[in-house]
């Protein structure tokens, strides 16, 4: 499947180790032709870090895709009744947002833009990064994954030595993922050592 044309929203959350490799794939998907559209968690957009400044990575995401990011729950809300997107893939997920979308939180722009568009029956792609995931997070990935229209791009232990129970997506299989999620189908295997 073709992702040209395909109207495909990009969600950041708070992984912000993750955002080099990101912002590459971001730049791929753009180059296939997509319309994206992202949009930001509070902590994405508000926090500066050891990994760069809020204010440049949202100022890289406007010139990559030509759009402004969505940065509010009230400009993330029309997703649902618009049916604005044709997949939202939430990229990184961290530990925080997974546990509050599996749980029905949505206190967020990110979780306002989940719950928006899984009202429309469409699919959204996870790509976990968190160190809790084989932790205090295991029962809520095993919760989405029995989720309708949730998919995961495939992930694997990072560091098992020294962070036992971190897990981290594999980015570079973003584009193989939303075509799949797209079909329908999880892209397998979903357990990739990394
Ligand atoms: C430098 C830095 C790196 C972080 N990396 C991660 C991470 O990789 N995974 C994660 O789940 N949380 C990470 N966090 C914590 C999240 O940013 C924090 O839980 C935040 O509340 C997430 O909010 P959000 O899910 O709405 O974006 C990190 C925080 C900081 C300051």
């Amino acid at each position: 499947m073709s992702l040209k044309g395909k109207r495909i929203g990009v969600a950041f959350t708070g992984s912000f180790c993750t955002y080099e490799k990101a912002f590459l794939e971001l730049k791929k998907l753009a180059e296939e032709g997509s319309v994206i559209q992202t949009i930001f968690s509070s902590a994405s957009s508000g926090m500066d870090s050891r990994f760069g400044k809020a204010n440049d990575f949202l100022a890289a995401a406007e010139e990559i895709t030509g759009k402004k990011p969505i940065l509010t729950i009230p400009d993330a809300e029309p997703i649902g009744p618009g049916k604005l997107l044709d997949i939202l893939v939430i990229f990184p997920c961290t530990g925080n947002t997974l546990a509050k979308l599996a749980n029905g939180i949505t206190d967020s722009p990110v979780l306002m833009a989940a719950k928006a568009h899984l009202r429309n029956n469409r699919p959204l792609l996870l790509s976990l990064s968190t160190n809790d995931a084989l932790g205090m997070n295991m029962k809520n990935i095993g919760l989405l994954m029995n989720t309708k229209n949730i998919y995961f791009i495939p992930f694997g232990q990072d560091d098992p030595q020294n962070k036992p129970n971190s897990m981290i997506s594999h980015s570079e299989l973003l584009l193989p993922a939303l075509e799949a999620s797209l079909e329908g189908r999880q892209l397998q295997p979903v357990l990739l050592a990394k």
